[in-house]
This record gives C-alpha cells, structure tokens and sequence, in this order.
C-alpha cells in the first residue's frame, strides 16, 4: 500500500496536497487538529475544508492530533510504517505578529513539530520523500536592504540589480536580519529539514514559500492576505493595510502550483534541498494594486484605509527567484496567474456561507 501523510490537511497547502495526491496514493492520512481557529479565531476554522476533503476523497482518512504530541505522532508512524512514501509537512503557526503573542505555542509547533514528524519519518519510514513548507521569511528582513526604489503604485528593485531580472534567490542571507519570532522558528524548522537530508541522507525539500494562496484559504486578517481582501469585497468588511504606503510588493502562487512542484521533487526526489517557491515575475502585485484587481474583478469597492504602522519584520519588496527549482526541475511550469487566482477565489468566497 502506498501511504501520503499530509500535516496541516485542512488548511490551504495541506487540502490541495490532499486533492491532488488523492488519486496518486491508495490512502491519505491527514493530520490537522484546527488551531487556525485557536490562532486566529471562529472565521479562520479549518474545520470546513477539512468535511469537504472527507465528503470528496474516499481514501482520504483524517487524524485531529496535535503534531507537537509525540506519542500520537509516532502511532500514525507506526501504524503505516514503510507504506509511508510521502510526508508533506504543511501544519504551522503562520503569523509573525501572532508569534509575539505566544512565542512557546509558535516555537513548538513549527520548531519541535517539524522535529517530531522527521525524526518519526526516520525512525519508520526512511525512503519517504519528506516536504516541508518554509517561508521567505527565513531571510528576515534582509530584503529590506535592497536598493529599492518607490514607483506609483508599487516598491521596486533598481534595474541594476542583479535581483532585478527574476527577483530573490536562495543565496540571500539567513544571519544578520530580524526575522520575528515567526521567521526565528521556521528558520529552526527550515535547517532540520535541510539536516535530514544533509547528515542522514533522506529526501528531504524546502519550499520557500512567497505569498501562498487559492480558494481553499481561510482568510484571516493576520493570515493570508489575498483571501481576506477578497472577503473584505464581499462582505464589505474593512481591511488596513500595514505601512508602505501600500505599494509593498509580495509575488503570490496558486496552492495548485505550488504543490505541482512537491509532485515533481517526490518523483525526482534529492537530499536536503531548499527552493525558493513563489509566484516570482510570473504573478506578484502590491497592495494598491491587488486592491485594484479585486475591484476590478469582483465590482465592488474595497473600504480600506493605510496605517503608517508596518508589521515587524514584514518585507518592502518580495519576488522569489524560481530558477533553481527549474533548473532541477524542467518539466514544472505556473498554471495559474494573479488574476486568474484571484477570479477563483472570489467566485469561490462568494459561495462559500461565511
Ligand atoms: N499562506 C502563506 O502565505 C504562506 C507563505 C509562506 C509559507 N507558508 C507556510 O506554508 C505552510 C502552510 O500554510 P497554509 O497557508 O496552508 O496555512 P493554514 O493555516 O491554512 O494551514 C495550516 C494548518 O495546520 C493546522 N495546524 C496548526 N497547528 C497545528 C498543530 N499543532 N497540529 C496539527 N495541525 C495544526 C491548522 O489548523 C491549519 O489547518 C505553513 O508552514 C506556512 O508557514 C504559508
């Protein structure tokens, strides 16, 4: 039998994994216990998405743990043993300024989670392919320190740069940087997972993400920023934008692409690898001008308004550089632009009943 487990199976990268390996694997194990409604309260349940994956995948079969609980981790562990080909490690505390708020609760899960579900990994089933969701956010706010310059609508690189082309690999600095506590415990997590690969020698990639988004998010107005706005369309609910003046530029990928990319590395698979994985040049936008798209897009106004307070930490300008990912990699290529993703997911928050 060939087993995925898939960590973090409610949210938006787990639940995509979990559609597209469905087909791909006799059985899902899914372990998602909804802290997304602990973190960011009722509205950011993941608990919907989680029905929808039992309703549609037969084989898909759900495990309400907690990853930072050892003994229950290890059970599913043992319990499919070497069956095991694939594990997607998606479960996280994703919010920097949540981080500051409960700094234990962050660290342990994206620190010592990350810990528990490769060393179980290890322990019994050492041939899987283990994939782990970083972030750019590893790099801090070393980003900030790049000659940018302020366009209209948007922060931009100096045309000189060597950046400017295809935007941010992975050789930027990890050291020398604030990254938040958020960032501090996915860089901990980031290095194991690179380790397990590097000194044990398992199959082991990071994707770096850049904004990660698609229909199945539960936007929260901490997390997940394309999906609240388009919330915010649609409910006419109010959204602040934090500092900038709003022309902070994030490059945003569809879940699906993003998890195409697994798809590839666990066919292919190499040791310890890290890739950064967003929608570089290909699909990125500011503020401003998401604000404007999803006007465009959805006909209704968006009723913000700009602090001159930025988040910690958070970055001016972010476009990943997905060249080495191709390079291993040549068969991948994006689906989904911004403009399409973004039709999705209004059309699809538009039908969903909160
Ligand atoms: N969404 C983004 O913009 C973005 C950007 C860069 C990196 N990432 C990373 O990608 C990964 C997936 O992000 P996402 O957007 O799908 O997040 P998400 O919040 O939608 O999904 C994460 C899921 O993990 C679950 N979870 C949290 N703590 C848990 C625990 N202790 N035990 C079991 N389940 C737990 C949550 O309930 C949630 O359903 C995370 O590691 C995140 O840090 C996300």
């Amino acid at each position: 039998m060939k087993v995925a487990v898939i960590t973090g199976s409610g949210g938006l990268i787990g639940s995509e994994s979990v559609a597209f390996f469905a087909d791909k694997f006799d059985l899902i194990v899914g372990i998602d216990n909804d802290m997304r409604q602990y973190f960011f309260g009722k509205e950011a349940s993941t608990d919907w998405n989680r029905h929808r994956l039992q309703e549609r995948f037969p084989n898909y079969r759900h495990y309400p743990l907690d990853i930072r609980d050892q003994t229950a981790v290890e059970k599913v562990f043992m319990e499919y043993g070497k069956d095991i080909s694939l594990v997607v490690h998606a479960a996280a505390q994703p919010s920097h300024d949540w981080a500051a708020k409960e700094p234990f609760t962050d660290f342990t899960i994206n620190a010592n989670g990350t810990l528990n579900m490769l060393e179980y990994t290890r322990q019994h089933a050492p041939e899987a392919v283990f994939i782990f969701t970083s972030t750019n956010k590893v790099y801090g706010d070393n980003p900030n320190f790049l000659p940018l310059i302020e366009l209209e609508s948007r922060w931009e690189i100096d045309t000189a740069h060597p950046y400017y082309k295809e935007g941010i690999d992975e050789r930027m600095s990890l050291d020398h940087t604030t990254h938040s506590l958020f960032g501090a415990s996915k860089v901990a997590a980031d290095v194991l997972v690179q380790e397990y690969g590097n000194y044990f020698g398992m199959k082991t990639g990071v994707f770096r993400g850049g904004c990660l988004t698609g229909p199945n998010h539960s936007g929260a107005q901490l997390h997940g920023f394309l999906s609240y706005l388009a919330k915010c369309a649609i409910t006419g609910n109010h959204y602040t934008i934090f500092g900038y003046k709003g022309k902070q530029v994030r490059d945003n990928i569809h879940s699906y692409d993003l998890v195409n990319m697994f798809w590839h590395f666990y066919q292919n698979p190499r040791s310890g690898e890290a890739y950064n994985a967003g929608g570089s040049r290909f699909s990125n936008c500011s503020m401003l001008e998401a604000i404007e798209l999803c006007e465009e897009i959805s006909g209704k106004k968006i009723n913000y308004s700009l602090s001159d307070q930025n988040r910690k930490g958070d970055h001016i300008w972010y476009i990943s550089n997905v060249e080495k990912f191709r390079a291993h990699y040549p068969g991948w290529e994006f689906k989904f632009d911004l403009k399409t993703t973004l039709t999705e997911i209004i059309d699809n928050m538009a039908k969903r009943d909160h």
